[in-house]
Order: C-alpha cells, then structure tokens, then sequence
C-alpha cells in the first residue's frame, strides 16, 4: 500500500530564503520527498529523484499554464511548454546558442567586452565586484549575445528583475506586474527595432536567427523566449560567477592551484555545484504515479531541488564543501532532460575560458575585503547580495 507523503511544518520560507541547504541535509536524511507546508508544495531533495522527474517526460511535464510567469513575460514560454511544441520554440535557439556558434563567433567579442571591463576595474581598490563587475558584464555580454545592442546595461539590469519578480508573484499583486509591464513595453520596442537592423544586417545572435527563420516564430513566442534568457540569463550569470569566485577566494589553496594549474573549468563546475543559482524547478505529474512508494496524483505540482541534489551525500563526499578537485562535478545546476539549460554553452566558455582566467591575471592577489561579510539569499534564485573585494 502507498505510503502518506510526509508534512513538514516547522520549515519557515525565511529558513529557506536565509540559507536552505542545514534544511536540505536534513530533508535528505529524514524525510526525501515531503510536503513543505511553507511554499504548500511536495519537494523532491535526493539527486536519483530530482534526476528522475526531470529525465521521465511521460509523467511530469512541465505545462503550466496557471502560474504567474505567463502574466509577467506576457505569454507561455518554452520553459513551461511539453513535446512538440516546446521542441520548436527551442530548435529557434538551438543554433546561435550551440557551442560552435559559441566558439567561431563569440569568443572574440566575449574576450573584448571580459577585457573593457577587466581592465577598467582599478588596482588597489575596495569595492563590491557585484556591482562594480559581475552585474554590468553579465548585462553586456548578454546584450550583444541576443542581438539587443541598443538596450543599455540599466535597461537589462531593470528587465531581469522585473521579470523574475513577476514570475515569483505568487499573490499577483498588481504593482508587480505593473513593473513587468512597463519592462515588457520597453523590451518589445528593443526587439521590433533589433529586428529591423537584422533584416538588413544578419549577424550571429540569438534574435537576429529568431528573424531569419524559414518558419520564424510569431513575435510573442520570439519576445516571450528571449524573456527567458534575459530573466535567467543575466542573474544566473551574475550569480554563478560571484558564487565561484567567493569559493575561490575563500580558499586561497585551492585559488592557487587553479591559477598555477589552470584549473579553470573546474572551479566553474565546482561553483555552479556548491550553489544552484536556479535551485528548485516545478514540474506537473501528468499520471497518477509514485516515487519511493510515495503517492503523486495526476495535476499536482512538485518541485524538484537541485540545489539540494548538488551536495547528494550518496555522490559526494564533504558535499557542503567548496572542492575544485573533486573527481565527480556531474552537478544538476543546468537542469537535466528536454528542458535542460540552453545557456550552459556560452556560460561554461565565457566564465572558465574567459573571465575567471583574465581576472586573476591582471589581479593575482585579489582578496576578499577583510571587514565585511559576505551574505548569501535566496530560495528560487540564490547567490551572493555582495562580494566586497581589494582588487590587488
Ligand atoms: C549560470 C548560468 C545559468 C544557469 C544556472 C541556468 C539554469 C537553468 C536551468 C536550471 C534551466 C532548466 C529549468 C527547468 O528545467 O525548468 C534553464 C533553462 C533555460 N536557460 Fe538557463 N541558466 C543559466 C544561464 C542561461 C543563459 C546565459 C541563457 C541564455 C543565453 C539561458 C537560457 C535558458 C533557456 C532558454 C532555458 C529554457 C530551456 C527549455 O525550456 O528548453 N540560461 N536554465
């Protein structure tokens, strides 16, 4: 007989939003798949089961049509679309997105946007590298990657919010959508104008292949999905990067090895490992099933925890841990099965090729600033609010 899924009701949302993983390790030993009464969700935080539902179309699907991202990015995204139709949206993508196009047209132009901003950052400074750095490059890079040259790194910086916040807005509080309205206006003027120059002059972007399709997209789906990679883009972008580098800065052996080794890549993995900047994502059971002789009734949504999959005592040992020199980094921070990330190209190329190198080459004793304490947030999104640092 199937068991009764467990309820939890001592977990608070402020638990999770402070620092979710004491809560994780503790879901992961006692009690795996539970009913979290804070977020009224049954949440998955072993890496078999995160691995299953995300791998296992038939029966969880990601369809959803009733949460508030379809009112914030002002229409159904790929993200949340099944079969056939989720595969055309993401074949749009595919292409600009692949790690060819990565390789033979955007390295350059990432080196060249790392190295303006690399360079300007002044020596012998103190100042918050989330501000001062991690933000603005994110913002740019992915500007000239989408083909949204005009937009300005406050436009996207306003944007990524605005959307995210409206997709986490779950008491639809007008003033919210409010705000992603008037990002969405600005965004739809951004992509109509980009549109325009690529009919005249095609480059290798994410918007400008959207344009020149054979079939294009109707210009819903196409401002809908380019939401996606603006939202998620930039803020995990940001995030991972700033994740890495406090967990190289916080353990200077490892920091030197890296650079001595150019170990680059690892500790790029290792960081997305340490902290999913995406660390949960929902998906809808579509037939009555089980897991571990747990019942999940058809329409229901679960919420699978990366985040908590990632540091899986059955795959690592010491998984709180920042370690580049794990022999496994197999981590599930990019999502796993149809829907898993079409960013992870560009962000493996950009951080572990590019900017964590040029970084610690112009600044090799960078250190974190003594005084001040460094914060992580988040339960959906997460990473540091600040990274202070003497750029030496
Ligand atoms: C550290 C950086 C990033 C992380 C951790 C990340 C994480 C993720 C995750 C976990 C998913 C799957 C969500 C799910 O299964 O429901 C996803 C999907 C997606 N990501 Fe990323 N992402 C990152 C960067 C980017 C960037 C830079 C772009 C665009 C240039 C991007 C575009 C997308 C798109 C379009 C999807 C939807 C794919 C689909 O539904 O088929 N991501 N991402």
């Amino acid at each position: 007989m199937a068991k009764e899924i467990p309820l939890n009701d001592t977990v608070t949302l402020s638990m999770l939003d402070k620092d979710p993983y004491p809560v994780y390790q503790e879901l992961r030993r006692t009690t795996p798949l539970v009913r979290l009464q804070a977020i009224d969700r049954v949440i998955l935080t072993k890496a078999r089961d995160t691995h299953y539902v995300k791998t296992t179309p038939d029966l969880f699907g990601s369809h959803d049509t009733t949460t508030p991202m379809q009112r914030a990015f002002r229409g159904h995204t790929l993200m949340r679309k099944d079969g056939e139709a989720h595969l055309r949206e993401r074949s749009a993508m595919v292409p600009p997105l692949s790690l060819d196009t990565i390789t033979n047209e955007w390295t350059s132009v990432l080196t060249l946007i790392a190295h303006d901003f690399i360079s300007e950052l002044p020596r012998g400074d103190t100042l918050d590298l989330k501000t001062a750095f991690a933000e603005p490059l994110a913002a740019r890079s992915l500007a000239r990657l989408l083909g949204l040259d005009s937009a300005s790194n406050e436009d996207l910086l306003e944007w990524a919010p605005a959307l995210i916040q409206g997709a986490m807005n779950a008491a639809r509080d007008e003033a919210v959508f409010a705000r992603s309205d008037q990002a969405n206006d600005a965004m739809d003027a951004c992509f109509r104008s980009n549109m325009e120059r690529f009919l005249q002059a095609p480059n290798s972007s994410v918007l400008s292949h959207m344009t020149h399709m054979s079939d294009p997209l109707p210009f819903s789906q196409i401002g809908t999905n380019l939401r996606i990679c603006i939202g998620g883009g930039l803020v995990e972008t940001r995030d991972g990067l700033l994740t890495t580098l406090y967990g190289l800065l916080g353990n200077p052996d490892q920091l030197e090895d890296c650079m001595s080794k150019a170990k680059w890549k690892a500790a790029c993995e290792e960081g997305l490992r340490w902290v999913a900047p995406i660390q949960t994502s929902p998906r809808i059971v579509l037939e009555d099933t089980e897991i571990c002789g747990y019942p999940l009734e058809k329409g229901q949504t679960i919420l699978a925890a990366q985040a908590s999959a990632n540091r899986d005592e059955d795959l690592w040992k010491d998984p709180e841990k920042f370690d580049i020199n794990r022999t496994l980094i197999r981590h599930q921070s990019f999502g796993d099965g149809a829907h898993n990330c079409l960013g992870q190209n560009i962000y493996r190329v950009f951080i572990s090729a590019i900017v964590l190198p040029m970084l610690f080459d112009r600044f090799p004793k960078l250190t974190l600033a003594p005084s001040e304490t460094v914060q992580f947030r988040g339960f959906g999104f997460r990473g540091p609010e600040n990274l202070p640092v003497t750029l030496n």
